[in-house]
């Protein structure tokens, strides 16, 4: 059993800093949501609209456009957030009955993603609102769309004079959901006709977990502290451990998308590599987006994937079976019966630097395990002499840092410490900081972040074009290495994933965490 100190690191409640983050009368940007009568509006996008709004970081006149392809009145598309609002927001208080004032700031322009002539009517109304309104016309289009759709309605946006040019007084932005691309050609392919209308800072390409909150302290913790960072290298770090686990499956409405995109396309190419980015990085020069995201791109183009290597002993993929009461993948709506898309991946792989040569980083995910939840965890080293040895004590633990990103968000360090008695007795003990305990603050949505960093114009938190170049190199040559491999192992739902997976650790000391 370990032992715990509860609550060491304290930490300071304090109330946000409203008036310095708050967006300014005259900046506030006209937000027009294309796929607003889609799943992420109503659960993610208008709520954390309505929170930034309800807590002071947003004007209290705001317009938000729905763009969509079916026809719809205004006040049937307010109704339909305010149910929305009621279900998804993270708070409702002050919401009442009708959502009012909130939702007189939401309006609807029904549009064909295609119909040249349906954005010269989206314009005339986007001018209207902001005319009628006083807004200064700055515009933020947020692409909540079929990826399908995203070079063509930017495309379109720029024939019909819907995007100004970088540096003009009234700015234009476009937020690009994922999947940015399928592969490697495509999203390059994309990123040069997105780039033909806009230039790289008017885009934002979105990852919602670098939205998180524990995943920015991730920032605060190896920047903001002396005696951490040091220990963060090869000289120290045994092996890093990166789990994004999901009990969830399909959901009952995902098998489609899912069945052609899978967990290394869903979530490794993009969530796991930004998490495994911002634990391996160096040190930004300077706050901000340019010098992060130059870090970043650094760690993606350092990433050496053992391929030469057999494939199972640096990479597994699974599938989850038939489980009690649970359906397995193959029988998911919309997922062909012969399917071979994995819903598990784990991977070892190499960062090739200074700081981190030899040191392997253990990425895993997967829909159906055991347990929701996503961690970094830092092994260290044991100490390089085993100075307990003649008194029969076995082999302390190695140290462990743990970041839990979600849920029971926290951060705990393990040590050896002696346990009472009169024999050397040792003991694994936790030191933990957990952000439930020390905060009395909900944390915000990761979307809500996200939203106002966009209206802010800080793109720090955004993907730029040469880090999914990257990730998708890496995705890509994953992807090579399956295609004359058997098809994904089969695992219960409810469990770790396939026992394959725990033979990545032949080359590097210890096991896959059952946080
Ligand atoms: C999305 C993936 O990007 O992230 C989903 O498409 C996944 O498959 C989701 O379920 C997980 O996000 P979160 O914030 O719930 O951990």
């Amino acid at each position: 059993m370990e032992g715990r100190t509860t609550a060491a690191f304290q930490g300071k409640t304090a109330p946000p800093d409203g008036s310095r983050h708050r967006v300014a009368e005259g900046a506030m940007a006209t937000i027009a949501i294309f796929g607003a009568t889609g799943d992420l509006a109503g659960r993610k996008l208008i709520p954390a609209i309505y929170n930034l709004w309800n807590a002071g970081f947003l004007p209290k006149r705001i317009a938000v456009v729905g763009v969509a392809r079916r026809e719809k009145s205004d006040a049937a598309f307010r109704e339909e957030m305010c149910a929305a609002l009621k279900k998804f927001s993270r708070t409702n208080e002050g919401l009442g009955d009708a959502c009012d004032p909130f939702v007189s700031n939401l309006y609807y322009q029904q549009l064909e993603f295609d119909d040249d002539a349906g954005y010269a009517r989206l314009k005339e109304r986007l001018n209207e609102i902001e005319s009628k309104n006083g807004f200064p016309g700055h515009r933020l289009y947020y692409l909540a769309v079929g990826p399908e759709y995203f070079a063509p309605i930017i495309e379109s946006l720029g024939k019909a004079g819907l995007v100004r040019a970088a540096g003009e007084d009234r700015w234009t932005r476009v937020v690009v959901e994922k999947p940015f691309g399928h592969d490697l050609p495509s999203a390059r392919e994309l990123n040069a006709r997105i780039s033909a209308v806009l230039s790289e800072d008017q885009i934002l390409r979105i990852d919602h977990y670098l939205g998180k909150e524990t995943v920015q302290n991730i920032f605060a913790f190896r920047f903001g502290n002396a005696i951490f960072e040091p220990l963060f290298n090869q000289k120290y770090v045994d092996h890093v451990q990166i789990t994004m686990a999901e009990t969830v499956g399909m959901e009952g409405r995902r098998g489609a998308f899912y069945d052609g995109t899978g967990a290394l396309r869903d979530v490794v190419q993009n969530h796991v590599l930004q998490l495994m980015c911002l634990v391996a990085m160096e040190p930004p020069a300077l706050p901000g987006a340019k010098h992060t995201r130059d870090e970043k791109m650094k760690v993606l183009s350092s990433v050496d994937l053992p391929v030469n290597e057999p494939l199972s002993t640096w990479c597994v993929r699974g599938q989850y079976a038939e489980g009690t009461n649970i359906p397995g993948y193959l029988s998911e709506e919309g997922v062909a019966p012969d399917s071979v898309t994995e819903t598990y991946v784990a991977l070892r792989l190499k960062i090739d630097n200074w700081r981190w040569a030899g040191v392997p980083f253990m990425l895993r995910s997967g829909k159906r395990l055991k347990s929701r939840v996503t961690e970094i965890a830092i092994q260290f080293k044991h100490p390089p002499t085993h100075f307990f040895q003649e008194m029969g004590v076995p082999m302390p633990k190695p140290n462990t840092l743990a970041f839990r990103i979600q849920p029971d968000e926290a951060i705990s360090l393990t040590f050896n410490a002696k346990s009472p008695g009169m024999e050397m007795n040792i003991q694994g003990v936790t030191m933990d900081f957990n952000y439930g305990h020390t905060f009395k603050e909900e944390l915000p949505e990761a979307y809500e972040r996200l939203l106002l960093d966009a209206l802010r114009g800080d793109s720090t938190l955004f993907m730029r074009a040469d880090e999914i170049d990257y990730a998708w190199q890496i995705a890509t040559r994953i992807a090579e290495a399956w295609q004359d491999a058997p098809p994904p192992e089969l695992y219960r739902p409810g469990t770790w994933g396939p026992s394959e997976a725990n033979k990545l650790f032949e080359h590097c000391e210890g096991s896959w965490r059952q946080p």
